[in-house]
């Protein structure tokens, strides 16, 4: 089994240390991805995960890598090797997956984009585990155990790290936050869909700063 390598660990470790919060975008109107981005940004953030949930995603990236340079720009939801592909060639700067499969995790150790497997048990932590992963999304985080399984997975593997995400929000975030496992948090709080339909910016601006502020 090929083992992840330090500088392709180092490159995951780098986009989670960029910004503790990461939003998981979900863009419903094409024209909506630079400008709600760019909101973002505006208010502080600097790692954009652009989901595979809507089909404008992959266009997305691309655009986004495009008009906003300083910004990390990867991809969510990717949940197949040929949407990893088209991902990397749109310039994903990270790749996140909900679940994992071995043909994934072994396709993430050699890739340009780095992965950030997602998972919600021990025995698929293991599953990375063996690949070289040490950095995980965990999901769905709240329903999978929350913060006290973050604590508990701390126990047999002291030297891995998660990022959180579903069911995050502003009241939990800083709880997430406070474990020695967790680099950063992921979640939609920070692109309510009303604001984005009514394409208020500004708000999307305030509310990326302002959850910042609180941590
Ligand atoms: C994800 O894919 O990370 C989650 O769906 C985000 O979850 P949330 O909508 O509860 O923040």
């Amino acid at each position: 089994m090929t083992q992840l390598s330090d500088f392709h660990r180092s490159r995951v470790q780098a986009v989670l240390q960029a910004c503790p919060l990461v939003p998981v975008i979900a863009i419903q109107n094409a024209e909506d991805a630079v400008p709600l981005c760019q909101a973002l940004v505006d208010g502080g953030i600097r790692v954009l995960e652009i989901t595979l949930r809507t089909e404008h995603g992959v266009r997305a990236i691309e655009q986004v890598r495009k008009a906003i340079p300083d910004a990390w720009v990867g991809a969510g939801t990717v949940t197949s090797i040929a949407q990893y592909r088209q991902v990397e060639s749109a310039g994903a700067q990270f790749v996140i997956t909900p679940g994992v499969t071995e043909a994934i995790l072994d396709f993430g150790v050699t890739s340009e984009a780095p992965l950030l497997p997602g998972i919600a048990t021990v025995s698929e932590l293991m599953m990375g585990y063996a690949f070289g992963y040490r950095e995980f999304k965990f999901f769905p985080a709240e329903v999978s155990g929350g913060v006290p399984a973050l604590k508990a997975f701390n126990g047999p593997f002291p030297d891995v790290t998660f990022c959180p995400t579903g069911g995050i929000n502003p009241a939990n975030a800083g709880q997430y936050l406070g474990l020695s496992n967790v680099r950063a948090v992921g979640g939609s709080w920070l692109t309510p869909a009303d604001a984005v339909a009514a394409r208020d910016w500004s708000r999307i601006t305030e509310i990326a700063r302002s959850s910042l502020a609180a941590l």
